[in-house]
């Protein structure tokens, strides 16, 4: 049941941070180590990977792109994002040493499926990450890591990939503990923030208001672009699909840096451009480089939405707006620059009357390739 919600969609929204604490729960001790037990792969096969390739399809590939910032940092092991159905038709070089990470919500994705059965032939090991307990995904890979999130019954997924991005962040942090990480205090000291993660999705939530006026503010709109830089690159993506799939909208997401090489010829008077703003704390190197793709965005007429940290005291200078989200670490805050996307999305979709629950074109789960 919506249990009283205009729909399964922003009932979902609301879990999220029970989803998010569920898939945490027990996996993160108080002094930020991180265990993975009952995952169905030997430590000992863990240690000999040399090579991580993630494939997933649309937003699940989304949360795979924050694996690689994470698995890269703080493991040292070279890792390649692949959607699911472009994967085994580049004849991609795999072996036992290669861990494939196979991310899906429902466990059915054919596309999905299809790559991990590919993966197998070729030696490798799979871990899947599925939120659907017994799927065919899950029983077809060598191990799996569940997502918590419960069952999600909207199309679009919302709750879902926060579980993804927290699993790919558990299995990123597990790694480099047992691995050895030249990082390592980082590792303990963000697997104890992430277990506070889950009460500031809430507090991002609590100020949905601003972001439902911001909505109503752009229901004429006919195109929406998102650019964000590092982790938030995969945030814009997500995102503009998000906006796509619910509101019918035109929306591209874009890496910030990439905004020159060609897409900035779109942005003219009034362009509405969601822009993903880094921690200035944490990384002021990379915010300044976003601070002066908004003053590219603004210089041509952009109209320019900040998602930045609560503690940014630079970004109100540049932006039309900002949606103000509590200060995490940087891998860390996607979980939280995710949720007003969400929520901007659905409120248009909204304003428009649209089914959120059941977008046209659309199914739960692809099960053709
Ligand atoms: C978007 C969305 C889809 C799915 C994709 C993979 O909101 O829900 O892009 O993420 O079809 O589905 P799963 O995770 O079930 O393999």
């Amino acid at each position: 049941s919506k249990g009283g919600h205009a729909s399964f969609m922003v009932k979902e929204m609301l879990e999220q941070p029970e989803a998010v604490r569920r898939t945490i729960q027990d996996r993160i001790g108080i002094d930020g180590s991180v265990r993975l037990d009952g995952l169905g792969i030997e430590e000992s096969t863990f240690a000999r990977i040399n090579k991580v390739v993630v494939v997933a399809c649309g937003t699940a590939s989304y949360g795979g792109q924050i694996a690689k910032y994470a698995i890269e940092r703080w493991c040292r092991i070279p890792v390649e994002v692949d959607l699911a159905h472009e994967f085994r038709y580049r004849t991609p070089l795999l072996d036992a040493r290669t861990l494939v990470v196979a991310i899906s919500q429902s466990g059915e994705t054919m596309d999905t499926l299809m790559a991990v059965r590919y993966a197998r032939e070729q030696g490798a090991v799979v871990l899947s990450i599925c939120n659907t307990q017994g799927s065919t995904i899950a029983r077809e890979s060598n191990g799996v890591l569940h997502t918590l999130a419960g069952p999600e019954i909207a199309v679009a997924s919302t709750k879902a990939f926060l579980a993804q991005v927290t699993a790919n962040l558990l299995l990123a942090l597990y790694l480099a503990q047992f691995r050895g990480s030249a990082l390592r205090e980082e590792t303990f000291a963000v697997a104890k923030e992430l277990r506070r993660i889950p009460d500031l999705i809430q507090r991002t939530l609590d100020r949905a208001g601003r972001v439902n006026a911001l909505a109503a503010d752009l229901r004429e709109a006919t195109s929406v672009l998102f650019i964000g830089r590092h982790v938030g690159f995969p945030v814009a993506l997500e995102g503009a699909l998000k906006l796509k799939e619910l509101a019918y909208i035109h929306a591209e997401g874009f890496a910030a840096g990439e905004l020159k090489h060609g897409a900035i010829a779109l942005i003219d008077q009034g362009q509405p451009v969601i822009v993903i703003v880094p921690s200035l704390r944490h990384s002021s190197l990379l915010h300044a480089k976003v601070m002066s793709t908004i003053q590219e965005v603004k210089a041509r007429g952009g109209w320019v939405v900040a998602v930045a940290d609560d503690g940014d005291g630079v970004v109100a200078e540049w932006a039309d707006e900002v949606i103000a989200v509590p200060e995490s670490s940087p891998l860390l805050a996607p979980l939280l620059t995710t949720v007003p996307l969400q929520l901007f999305a659905a409120g248009l979709a909204a304003e428009k009357g649209l089914d959120v629950d059941q977008p046209r074109n659309l199914a739960k789960s692809v099960t053709v390739e």
